[in-house]
C-alpha cells in the first residue's frame, strides 16, 4: 500500500537520513518482530453482520479523530521534508487525527501549533526539572492537548546504520527548536538512566494535562501506571529503536490491556501497516494505534500532502477490513476475530 511512497522517500532523502529514519537498534530483530508479528495475525471473520457504512470515529482525552489512527511522535522532520514537522501538522488535520510532537521536532510547538490540528506532545523527563517544568508551560500555551511521556529510553538504543553513516547531528541550520532554553541556546535531550516512577508524580504535580506513558510493555508496568495516576499506556517498543530483543508491540499488547482492564485507553505503535492490522490491534485491546515510519514516507515524498495520503490510504483500509471483518465501530473489534497470533 505505502510501497510508492516508501520508493520516493528513498530517492529523495540521503542515504545516511534514510537509514536514520528507517533503522532499528542491534540487528534490527524488533524491528522486524513487529511487522512479523503482525504478519502472522489471522482474522477471524463474521458475516451477515449488516454493519452498513462504518463509524470510525474515536474520542480520545476528550477530542473526537476522523479514526483510531494517530501520528506517533518521531523526530526531525525537517531532515525529512524542508515543511517538517508544519507539513505532517497540515497533514494529519486534514486527516482528522492527532500528531503526538516529537521533543526532538525541528520545528517550535508554536508554529505546528498553527497548522490548526490538535497535538500532543512527547517528553523524555530531563533530570533538569526546572527546564522540564518551563517547556511544559510553553507547550500548554501553546494549545498541547497531552502529555506522552517516553520511559523506554534509559539510554540511547545502539543504533549500528547511525554508526556506521557516522550520523550523530543535524546538518546546521536544523536543530530541535523546543529544546531551547531561556538564553536561546538549544540544551540537548538528555536520556535519564535515574528516572523512576517519582519522575512521573513530579509531573502529575505541575500539570493537568493528561500524561500518557509511551513505551510499556510489561503488564506489571501497566499495573503501576495506573496506581500512579497516568491517564493512558502506549503499548510500543519504540519502534525497535531500543532494546533489539524486546517483544513486538502487538504481542504485549494483550497482557497490558488485561492488566489495565478498560481503566485507562491503551494505545499501541509499532509495525502498523494495513487496515487489518488496525482490526487485530483493537481486537487485542487497544483503542487506538499510532504509526511512525509510513507518515515520515509520506512527508518525504510529498510533504503535507504525502502525510495526508498515508493516513487516508491506512484510513481507507481500516473502514475496508472494519467491513470485511463484520464490525462496524472500532469497538466491534472483539477478541474473537483474531483466530490466530
Ligand atoms: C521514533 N520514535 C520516537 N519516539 C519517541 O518517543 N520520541 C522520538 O523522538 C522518536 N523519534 C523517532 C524517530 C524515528 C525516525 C522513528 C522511526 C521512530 C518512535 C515512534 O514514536 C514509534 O514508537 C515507532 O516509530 C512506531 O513504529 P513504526 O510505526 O515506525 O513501525
Ligand atoms: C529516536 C529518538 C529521537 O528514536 O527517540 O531516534
Amino acid at each position: 500500500m505505502f510501497a510508492d511512497l516508501r520508493a520516493r522517500a528513498r530517492e529523495r532523502l540521503e542515504p545516511a537520513h534514510w537509514d536514520y529514519f528507517e533503522g532499528g537498534a542491534g540487528d534490527e530483530r524488533t524491528m522486524r518482530a513487529n511487522t512479523g508479528a503482525f504478519d502472522r495475525v489471522r482474522l477471524l471473520p463474521r458475516v451477515l453482520r449488516a454493519t452498513g457504512p462504518r463509524d470510525l470515529r474515536t474520542t480520545l482525552f476528550g477530542t473526537e479523530l476522523a479514526a483510531p489512527v494517530l501520528v506517533a511522535p518521531t523526530a526531525f522532520h525537517r531532515l525529512a521534508h524542508p515543511d517538517g514537522e508544519v507539513a505532517t501538522a497540515r497533514g494529519t488535520a486534514d486527516a482528522g487525527t492527532v500528531l503526538v510532537v516529537s521533543m526532538a521536532a525541528t520545528t517550535p510547538v508554536e508554529a505546528i501549533a498553527a497548522a490548526g490540528g490538535p497535538w500532543w506532545f512527547q517528553l523524555y523527563l530531563q533530570p533538569d526539572r526546572g527546564f522540564t517544568a518551563a517547556l511544559v508551560r510553553r507547550v500548554e500555551a501553546a494549545g498541547c492537548r497531552a502529555l506522552v511521556v517516553t520511559v523506554d529510553s534509559p539510554v540511547f538504543g545502539r543504533r549500528e546504520r547511525d554508526q556506521r553513516n557516522r550520523f550523530h547531528d543535524l546538518p546546521p541550520g536544523l536543530a530541535c527548536e523546543n529544546m531551547r532554553d531561556e538564553t536561546g541556546a538549544v540544551r540537548d535531550i538528555a536520556m535519564d538512566a535515574g528516572l523512576g516512577w517519582e519522575g512521573i508524580a513530579w509531573l502529575r504535580g505541575i500539570t493537568g494535562l493528561p500524561i500518557l506513558l509511551k513505551g510499556v510493555l510489561h503488564p506489571a508496568d501497566a499495573e503501576l501506571a495506573v496506581e500512579h495516576g497516568v491517564r493512558g499506556l502506549l503499548v510500543s517498543n519504540h519502534g525497535g529503536r531500543q532494546l533489539d530483543g524486546a517483544i513486538a508491540a502487538i504481542d504485549a499488547l494483550p497482557a497490558v490491556a488485561e492488566a489495565v482492564g478498560g481503566r485507562l485507553p491503551v494505545l499501541v505503535d509499532g509495525g502498523v501497516r494495513r487496515g487489518a492490522d488496525v482490526v487485530a490491534a483493537l481486537a487485542l485491546g487497544a483503542d487506538a494505534v499510532l504509526v511512525g515510519r509510513p507518515v515520515l514516507w509520506g512527508l518525504a515524498a510529498g510533504g503535507a500532502e504525502g502525510v495526508r495520503q498515508v493516513l487516508a490510504l491506512l484510513v481507507d483500509d481500516l473502514d475496508r477490513a472494519l467491513a470485511l471483518v463484520g464490525a462496524r465501530t472500532p469497538a466491534g473489534c472483539t477478541p474473537d476475530l483474531v483466530a490466530v497470533r
